[in-house]
């Protein structure tokens, strides 16, 4: 039997054979030819993840002064049994990312079914008529430990194996773009040398035009704009190279607006993005020790937060919510310490502050367990056998994106200490980090607690009355839209009793706050220490 991709809808696509690799490739090569003879170019997207499919359909609605299409964007996917699916989804215009932006849906299915400018392949071959080829293939930090960010190590075999694909096949004069986020290094000291060899293998004398510009993407409500009309960064190995990508960027990118930046070296720009995200991680790990500062000092951190905002040179300061996930604070920072011993080749520890931050933000959400078991403690109920709920799954609000959320760890953690878990979220269908812990159980956190078999068959729930029946324990986990105006009474009456409440994110009002113990309920609250004044007033106005 041949194997088969299953698309999140369930979809079930049996994957390409030997035959099907011909008559695609010759698919393809007519529409290559076809769009060349109309004069547009050629752009092949390797990768068709949250970046790719977004950016190879920002790519493929691009047009020339005149309005018209002047570029075929061709996303090519491997076709893996986790990853294949993405190919006939996007050939019949239908998005292969989940999004909440508006923009993302039309856009593809308008380049797809109008304009044919976007198509997908899994053939690599592809790459012998691209003017362009954007690398946007994953590129992953492996934790060995939790909160030991020091001990990790990148996993860069899929990005090596995909500089080594493209090398083979790619024409001398075609622009490589490096958009993943890389060590520092990589582009200049392991993709040149490792092409160029391919390339004097080819009898190819000069060396392949390679650039670096990362993505700063942001999965949500503006996830197109965030491509498209934002700053970028680029830099080439050589003259040529830097041309050339800045070139493209001002053709796909709105750089009238959005000004592009160019540094002299790859290896400024690889930095630039890893300190980008080191200074986000840090600034959100300097706040976990304020919250539990203000957890135990009668401190409303979320007013402290407001008031430092009033202030325009701390606009920025950020309470972390139960921990900081996403695919790139928790790893990027990473990519700089590994490449520092591995691709640099310094022995010294020059980084303190940025490891540092990454393990406190890894780490945070077991303070949240704790917080939740001492809540249901205050109500009686041991941990143990308690019903928790768990709303919000994603690592931000609105979004349904899972990857490195604290709600996972929260949830090992409570599981560990033997509660039941329940979990809600709008956004997401399939919690993929719980589903596929046995199948891939060197990149699972299940590793670092015990207790967690069960847990891989924790389903989301959409219902939340449903959800909420018969809970002890609720958590407010992430700040989506449906959480932040939730009616106290309602939730004890859906529950059929008083609960404990944790807020790990900020969410409750003081008014919310008094209802809940009003209504019987225990209330506690990350970085909330004013809870406990709120509670004495209560029990103050009853006796
Ligand atoms: N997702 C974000 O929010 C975000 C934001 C900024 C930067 N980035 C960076 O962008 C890069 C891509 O991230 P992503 O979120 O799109 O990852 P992803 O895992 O969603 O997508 C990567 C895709 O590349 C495919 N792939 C792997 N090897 C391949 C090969 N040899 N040929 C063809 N396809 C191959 C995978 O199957 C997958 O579909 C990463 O470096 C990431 O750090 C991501």
């Amino acid at each position: 039997m041949r194997p088969t991709s299953v698309s999140p809808d369930g979809t079930v696509y049996s994957l390409p054979n030997e035959a099907d690799y011909h008559s695609e490739l010759a698919r393809m090569e007519a529409l290559a030819n076809e769009a060349r003879a109309k004069g547009l170019e050629v752009v092949v997207v390797m990768g068709v993840g949250f970046v790719g499919a977004v950016m190879a359909a920002v790519i493929a609605d691009t047009t020339d002064p005149q309005g018209r299409p002047s570029k075929l964007a061709i996303g090519m996917q491997r076709p893996s049994v986790r990853s294949y699916w993405k190919i006939p989804l996007l050939n019949g215009g239908v998005s292969p990312v989940k999004a909440e932006d508006p923009e993302v849906e039309p856009m593809i299915r308008r380049c797809v079914l109008e304009k044919k400018t976007l198509v997908a392949t899994y053939v690599y071959d592809v790459l012998k008529f691209a003017d362009v080829v954007v690398v946007d293939v994953q590129l992953d930090y492996a934790k060995n430990n939790l909160g030991n960010v020091r001990t990790g190590h990148v996993e860069m075999s899929a990005l090596e194996e995909s500089f080594d694909i493209i090398a083979h096949r790619i024409r001398s004069d075609c622009l490589v773009l490096i958009e993943t986020t890389v060590a520092p290094g990589t582009t200049e000291q392991i993709a040149l040398p490792a092409m160029r060899k391919i390339f004097r293998q080819r009898g190819i004398t000069s060396d392949p035009l390679l650039a670096h510009s990362y993505e700063r993407v942001m999965p949500g409500r503006e996830y197109v704009a965030s491509i498209r009309d934002f700053w970028r960064v680029c830099s080439g190995v050589n003259e040529e190279a830097k041309d050339r990508v800045a070139k493209f960027l001002n053709e796909v990118i709105n750089t009238k607006k959005f000004p592009l930046t160019v540094l002299d070296r790859p290896i400024e720009s690889e930095t630039a993005k890893v300190v980008e995200n080191s200074y986000r991680a840090t600034i959100l790990a300097f706040l976990d020790e304020w919250s539990l500062f203000a957890e135990r000092n009668g401190v409303d951190i979320v007013k402290v937060i407001k008031a430092i905002k009033m202030r325009p040179t701390h606009s920025n300061i950020i309470f972390p919510g139960p921990g900081i996930g996403g695919y790139c604070l928790p790893k990027d920072g990473g990519l700089g310490i590994w490449a520092n011993k591995h691709i640099l080749g310094f022995e010294d520890d020059t980084f303190r502050i940025t490891p540092l931050a990454i393990d406190i933000n890894d780490t945070r959400s077991l303070h949240a367990a704790q917080v939740v078991r001492d809540a249901l403690r205050n109500m009686n109920v041991p941990i143990a056998s308690a019903e928790v709920l768990i709303l919000g799954a994603s690592y931000r609000e609105d979004v349904g994106d899972t990857r490195y959320s604290g709600s996972e760890v929260l949830i090992r953690r409570l599981s560990e200490m033997g509660a039941e878990i329940r979990v809600h979220d709008p956004y997401v269908d399939k919690w993929w980090e719980f589903e596929n812990q046995d199948e891939y159980p060197s990149a699972s956190k299940a590793v670092f607690f015990r207790n967690q078999k069960k847990l891989k068959d924790l389903k989301v729930q959409k219902d939340l009355p449903a959800a909420l029946s018969g809970i002890d324990a609720l958590v407010l986990a992430v700040r989506h839209e449906p959480y932040l105006d939730l009616d106290p009474d309602a939730i004890v009456a859906s529950a059929g009793h008083p609960v404990a409440v944790v807020d790990c994110f900020g969410i409750l009002s003081d008014a919310r706050i008094r209802r809940y113990f009003e209504l019987g309920c225990e209330v506690k609250g990350l970085g909330r220490g004013h809870i406990q004044r709120i509670k004495d007033q209560v029990r103050k106005a009853r006796t």
